[in-house]
């Protein structure tokens, strides 16, 4: 069977294989066929990809006959044409705001895996995108923060006189959070957390932060399906915002990271907390593609509010192609070895996978996701 990896859309960085997944695709008794210059962005060759045992050509050679095509962003469908039916197209199709391309992989028979929707179940933790991505964002938020702030991270002591240590705040402690906070600490920094589910207190004194944490409020545990968090009651929603007005005055770099599945993501700070911090502080807005967790970010830029500087993050991992293509591709190969069939010589999804049930969009020209169908 053949694997087709092709050239991404031009904002694209990222490469859904890397040299290592070729090589074990091709363990497993697959064909390889990467477009020529798939890896460039990513900073992988073409001879890196033809030393793994890739066969590297035009995207008509690369997609003639291929089982399987593995891409980051789902592709639009006139680049597919001519891909046998019943193909496999696996990657972060985006499927409620692309319905468009649900709707035309169906119609042209291939079916379309939205690895997004992963389930957070144990079995799939090493094919979870979200996750992979998320930890790069969380890095590399911090790094982007710091290198917008007008002072040091850690503290110095100098013959000049001593450099105080930035104060970090993270608010929203998944899996970017986390690594905010572990990337701040690296650099020096004082760091405090925050989020709703009570469980990631633990998770936050374990790396060395201050939990910053609203108590004796009815229903605080704001853990919901899947691990994760629900929409806090009113209750809850202004005895956090109390907690977050008192603490943020004093911080100089908040990362958010705030996000609840299927809502417009929680407003955390508003113009008037904004108002009360330190000119010079920078805020990084995790979530500002989904609405933002901060009065005034907006999605890919930059603006300065009451002398903060507030970014609202955009993709963070295209900044780190190299490491974000090669967890993104070991996710895309642990997902399709997990289901490979080795008599058949390909992979087999059955339908009453929970996997497969979470991820499948389309089937036999169909678009069968429960999510799509039921909108
Ligand atoms: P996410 O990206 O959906 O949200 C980020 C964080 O924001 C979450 O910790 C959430 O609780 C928090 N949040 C939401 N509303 C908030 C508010 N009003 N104030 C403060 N914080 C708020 O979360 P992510 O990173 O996707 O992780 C969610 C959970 O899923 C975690 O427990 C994680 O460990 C778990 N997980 C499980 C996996 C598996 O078992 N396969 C894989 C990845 C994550």
């Amino acid at each position: 069977m053949k694997i087709a990896v092709l050239n991404e859309a031009a904002n694209e960085t990222r490469c859904a294989a890397i040299p290592e997944t070729v090589k074990k695709f091709i363990a497993l008794g697959a064909e390889v066929a990467v477009e020529s210059g798939a890896g460039i962005a990513a900073s992988i060759a073409d001879a890196d990809f033809e030393a793994a045992g890739a066969k590297l050509g035009s995207r008509n050679d690369t997609l003639k006959g291929a089982g399987v095509i593995l891409c980051i962003q789902g592709p639009e469908p006139q680049l597919l044409k001519g891909v046998d039916k019943g193909a496999l197209l696996v990657g972060a199709l985006d499927p409620l705001k692309r319905r468009d391309l649900v709707n035309a992989y169906a119609a042209a028979n291939i079916d379309a895996l939205a690895m997004e929707w992963m389930p957070r179940i144990t079995r799939a933790q090493s094919m979870d995108i979200l996750s992979s991505q998320s930890n790069l964002a969380g890095y590399k938020a911090v790094v982007d923060a710091a290198a917008a702030y007008g002072r040091a991270f850690p503290m110095m002591m100098t013959a000049a006189g001593t450099v105080s240590p930035a104060k970090v705040f993270v608010m929203g402690v998944g899996v970017a959070g986390l690594q905010a906070i572990a990337t701040a600490k690296r650099l020096g920094a004082q760091v405090s957390a925050t989020d709703v589910r009570s469980a990631t207190k633990e998770q936050i004194q374990s790396l060395g932060a201050k939990p910053i944490f609203v108590e004796n409020v009815a229903g605080i545990e704001g853990e919901g399906a899947g691990g994760y968090a629900t929409e806090m009651s009113p209750e809850y929603q202004k005895a956090q915002a109390e907690l977050v007005s008192s603490h943020i005055a004093k911080q100089d770099i908040v990362v958010t990271t705030a996000l609840i599945p299927g809502r417009p993501a929680p407003r955390l700070i508003s113009d008037a907390q904004l108002a009360t911090m330190r000119p010079g502080s920078v805020i990084m807005d995790l979530a500002a593609e989904a609405g933002g967790n901060v009065e005034g970010a907006i999605s890919g830029e930059r603006v300065v509010k009451h002398g903060v500087t507030i970014i609202g993050a955009a993709n963070l991992v295209r900044s780190l192609a190299a490491d974000a293509s090669a967890l993104f591709a070991r996710n895309l190969y642990n997902f399709l070895s997990a289901f490979w069939d080795k008599e058949q010589g390909r992979p087999v999804l059955p339908d009453d996978d929970e996997i497969v049930k979470g991820i499948r969009l389309t089937r036999d020209g169909k678009v069968v996701h429960e999510r799509l169908t039921a909108a």
